[in-house]
């Protein structure tokens, strides 16, 4: 039997995923918006591709939770996206407030399922997911990490002439301005990537990925990211569908690690059909650490803005 996963918002982000989804045809997929008919519509053409893209699953769009009950897996994209000149920050609480709502309806009628939260602010959306759902933290994660390290990749090889694949890098902490690329462990066909490019070359391709965010945002100027966030999604759950146990880069619940007591952020974790296996702990330099540090300061303020609303 194939397996069941919802996507709920079906924008941008959440149609890419549903889309990338249905052609692996591993599983149906349940879209899920508050616009009338648009899922339904986004879902019948996706589903009409199947013949061309080879893919007997089924995909349904609705307005409603009952299609979604008993997913293995439920991806959370609903919100509000960035426009020009807003920080990822500036959807706090609009964004809150529909996290929550969706939060339980849809874990109520999947009670066993995995919840991958993509809705920005990341970090602060998925704790509120979190603390909603009452989940153990091996089954609510946020996407950000991957998708961050994409970027990071991509500018590499392309700094370097060489193939993506051959680009290994992390990118940790929160997903904001405060990511931590971690250069110490960025290797590039297993060579250091300071042995490969001088300081000030690097430096730039770290802010050019903290700003990748932005950089498609003040190009597209009516909306944020969506191709390579939804890529980001797909890689985590293949891994999840496929228990591949691969290591990757998401925001997951601390307990201790890294030095982090109760909050969200980007660490390495092996993902399966479990859910988050493992939580994996790098050195890291002090200097590395000092970042990570400050990025969950971030999200810590953004949690205490959420505490006091709510
Ligand atoms: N329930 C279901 N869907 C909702 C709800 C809700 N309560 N509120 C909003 N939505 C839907 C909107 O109707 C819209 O179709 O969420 C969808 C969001 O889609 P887009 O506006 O296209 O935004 P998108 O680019 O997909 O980004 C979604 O992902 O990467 C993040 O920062 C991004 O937080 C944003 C999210």
């Amino acid at each position: 039997m194939l397996k069941k996963i919802t996507v709920i918002g079906a924008g941008q982000v959440g149609a890419t995923t549903a889309q990338r989804v249905f052609e692996r045809g591993y599983a149906d997929v349940v879209l899920v918006d508050i616009v009338e008919g648009m899922p339904q519509g986004k879902a019948l053409d996706i589903l009409e591709s199947g013949p061309v893209v080879g893919s007997d699953a089924n995909i349904i769009g609705t307005n409603g939770y009952d299609e979604t009950e008993g997913s293995d897996i439920v991806v959370i994209t609903s919100g509000i996206a960035r426009k020009p000149g807003m920080s990822r920050d500036d959807l706090l609480l609009t964004n809150m407030k529909i996290i929550g709502d969706v939060t339980k309806e849809a874990t109520k009628r999947s009670p066993d399922s995995i919840v991958i939260v993509v809705t920005n602010p990341l970090d602060a959306m998925v704790q509120h997911a979190f603390e909603v759902s009452g989940f153990p933290r091996e089954r609510i994660i946020g996407q950000s990490g991957v998708l961050d390290t994409a970027r990071f990749r991509t500018f590499l090889a392309q700094e370097l002439g060489v193939s993506v694949r051959d680009v290994q890098a992390y990118v940790l902490g929160g997903h904001g301005d405060t990511m931590v690329p971690i250069v110490g462990y960025t290797t590039v066909g297993g060579r250091p990537i300071s042995e490969l490019l001088p300081k000030d070359r690097l430096d730039s391709i770290v802010q050019r990925t903290r700003d990748g965010g932005g950089e498609i945002v003040a190009l597209l100027k009516t909306g944020s990211a969506y191709y390579a966030p939804s890529a980001g999604v797909v890689e985590m759950l293949d891994s999840i569908v496929l228990d591949q146990h691969r290591i990757l880069p998401c925001s997951a619940y601390l307990q201790g690690e890294y030095g982090v007591n109760g909050y969200f952020a980007g660490v390495p974790v092996k993902l399966g059909s479990s859910g988050l296996e493992e939580i994996i702990e790098i050195n890291l330099s002090s200097d590395e650490q000092a970042m990570l540090q400050k990025s969950v300061d971030a999200v810590e303020e953004l949690v205490e803005i959420m505490h006091k609303s709510s």
